[in-house]
């Protein structure tokens, strides 16, 4: 359990709702009256989001350089906006996390597990989410989301095809459980608000009261 603040991450493949449902938690938490952060993964400060620009717009990138660039990404993210707000006893809600990784670069595109956990180390160290939600759908419904949201959209993760997008679920299920202890899988199919009755009562019993 991280001293001060908190981290809250958001789990799951493209489209099934992870930032919708993020951003409903920062809502809820901040009408709580609550101190709270949004963030994202790729992402973070300065050169965060232009780690996330570069691997946007590169074309069949070689898995180990873009796990580099990723946890590179990570490092920024966290030693100038995750660390510090979570010092300053904020809840910080992460759309995406490590482990992205694990299941991007590790399941999907077989870059070493051991060589994602010693980056892991190197760019955070011990630090771990206090809590992760995975956000499980069928692919259809994710699918039927994806494209209703980006119809034009060209980066390489929007053209993954039907088989990887099971692996990637697979691998989430498998992830969660391994470190069952901090995640709650939340089946993501029904509405917004369904969904987030189910993200709040997982958190509330856990992180919330525990504050
Ligand atoms: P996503 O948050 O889904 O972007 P958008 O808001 O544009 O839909 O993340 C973009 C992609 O980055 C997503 O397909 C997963 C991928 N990704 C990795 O492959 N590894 C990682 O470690 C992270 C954080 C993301």
């Amino acid at each position: 359990m991280n001293s001060i603040g908190k981290l809250i991450t958001f789990e799951g493949g493209d489209g099934v709702g992870k930032s919708t449902q993020a951003k409903l938690l920062v809502q809820k938490l901040s009408d709580l009256g609550k101190k709270v952060k949004f963030t994202r993964e790729p992402g973070g400060e300065k050169i965060g989001e232009e780690i996330r620009q570069i691997l946007k717009n590169s074309q069949n990138i070689d898995p180990v350089c873009e796990t580099l660039l990723l946890f590179a990404g990570r490092r920024d993210h966290f030693i100038k906006l995750i660390s510090p707000w979570i010092n300053q006893g904020y809840f910080v809600i992460c759309d995406r996390f490590y482990d992205s990784s694990l299941v991007y670069q590790g399941i999907l595109k077989e870059v070493p597990i051991n060589d994602i956990m010693k980056l892991k180390q190197i760019a955070v160290g011990d630090f771990e989410p206090d809590f992760t939600i995975l956000l499980d759908a069928s692919i259809d419904v994710s699918m039927q989301r994806m494209f209703a949201r980006k119809i034009t959209n060209d980066d390489e993760y929007d053209k993954m095809d039907r088989q990887k997008h099971e692996l990637i679920r697979k691998g989430y299920q498998k992830i969660a459980e391994i470190f069952s202890f901090r995640y709650a899988v939340i089946n993501a199919e029904k509405s917004e608000k369904t969904v987030f009755a189910k993200v709040w009562k997982a958190l509330e019993n856990t992180i919330i009261d525990g504050d």
